[in-house]
C-alpha cells in the first residue's frame, strides 16, 4: 500500500517554509539595528515562535520512519545518511534561534559593538560569528535536501509523493541512465557498509 505523511506532517512541513524564508530575509542587517527596542522586542518574539514550532515539529516529525513513502527497501547507509541531513537541519533550526536571543541578552548587557577582526573580539562577536554560520550551514543543508529530494523523484521511489502534493509519482523509472545511477548509489553505500561494520571489529 502507498504510505504518505499525515496532513499534520505535510501542514508542518510546508509553512514552516514560510516561516524560515520571512525569518532569513527579514534578518537584521547590522548589530546597531538593535538600537531599535521595537525591532529588539519583534526579534525576541519571532525567535521565542519560532523556536516553539521547531520543538512541536520535531516532537511530532520523530514518530514516522525516514523514507516513510518508500517503495523499495532502503539500504540502511542511505536512511542514516537522510536521517543526519534532517537531524543536521532541525539542529540549524534550534540553534538559529537560540544564538539570535542569546544575542538579544548579550546586547541588553551592553554589548552593543561587533567588532572587526583586527581589533579585541568579545563573545558577541563569537556568538554573531556562529549565529552567521549556522545560517549558512542551513542553506547547504537545505539545498542538498532538495536535490535528494528531486533525485528521489526521478527515481520513482516514492518518498516525493509521501509528502509533495504535485508531480506525483506512478512507479519506479525504466530509463536506463537513472537505474544505472541507481546501482552505482547501491554500490557506494554498500562500500560504506563494508568499511564502517570492518572498523567495528
Ligand atoms: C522543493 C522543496 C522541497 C521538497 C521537494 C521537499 C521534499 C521533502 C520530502 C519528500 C520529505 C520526506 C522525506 C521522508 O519521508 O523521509 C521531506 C522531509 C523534510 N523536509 Fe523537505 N522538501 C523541500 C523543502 C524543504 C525545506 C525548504 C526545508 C527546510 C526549511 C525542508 C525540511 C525538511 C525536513 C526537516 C524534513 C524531515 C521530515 C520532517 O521533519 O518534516 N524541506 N522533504
Ligand atoms: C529564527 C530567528 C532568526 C533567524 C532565522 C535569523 C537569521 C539571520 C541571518 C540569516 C543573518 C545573516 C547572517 C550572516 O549572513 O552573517 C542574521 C544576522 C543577524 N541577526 Fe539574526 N536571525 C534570527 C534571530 C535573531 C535575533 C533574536 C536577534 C537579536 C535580537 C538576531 C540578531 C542578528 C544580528 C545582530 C545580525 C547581524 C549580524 C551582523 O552584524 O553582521 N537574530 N540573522
Amino acid at each position: 500500500m502507498e504510505r504518505t505523511h499525515t496532513l499534520l506532517a505535510k501542514s508542518f512541513h510546508w509553512s514552516f517554509i514560510l516561516l524560515y524564508v520571512y525569518g532569513i530575509f527579514k534578518q537584521v542587517n547590522n548589530l546597531e539595528d538593535l538600537e531599535d527596542t521595537n525591532l529588539l522586542l519583534f526579534e525576541i518574539v519571532f525567535a521565542t515562535v519560532f523556536l516553539v514550532i521547531v520543538i512541536l515539529r520535531y516532537s511530532y516529525m520523530s514518530r514516522f520512519k525516514t523514507f516513510l513513502g518508500s517503495q523499495e527497501p532502503v539500504h540502511i547507509v542511505h536512511y542514516y545518511f537522510a536521517r543526519t541531513v534532517h537531524k543536521a537541519m532541525y539542529a540549524c533550526f534550534i540553534l538559529l534561534p537560540l544564538t539570535g536571543l542569546v544575542i538579544a541578552g548579550l546586547y541588553n548587557q551592553g554589548y552593543t559593538v561587533n567588532a572587526t577582526p583586527d581589533e579585541e573580539q568579545t563573545v558577541i562577536d563569537l556568538v554573531l560569528d556562529l549565529h552567521g554560520a549556522v545560517a549558512n550551514l542551513s542553506y547547504m543543508l537545505i539545498l542538498l535536501h532538495i536535490a535528494a529530494a528531486i533525485y528521489s523523484r526521478i527515481k520513482g521511489e516514492g518518498v516525493w509523493s509521501s509528502m509533495v502534493p504535485i508531480l506525483k509519482e506512478d512507479k519506479p523509472t525504466k530509463n536506463k541512465i537513472v537505474n544505472k545511477m541507481a546501482l552505482l548509489e547501491g554500490q557506494f553505500y554498500d562500500k560504506v557498509q563494508a568499511l564502517l561494520t570492518r572498523k567495528k571489529k
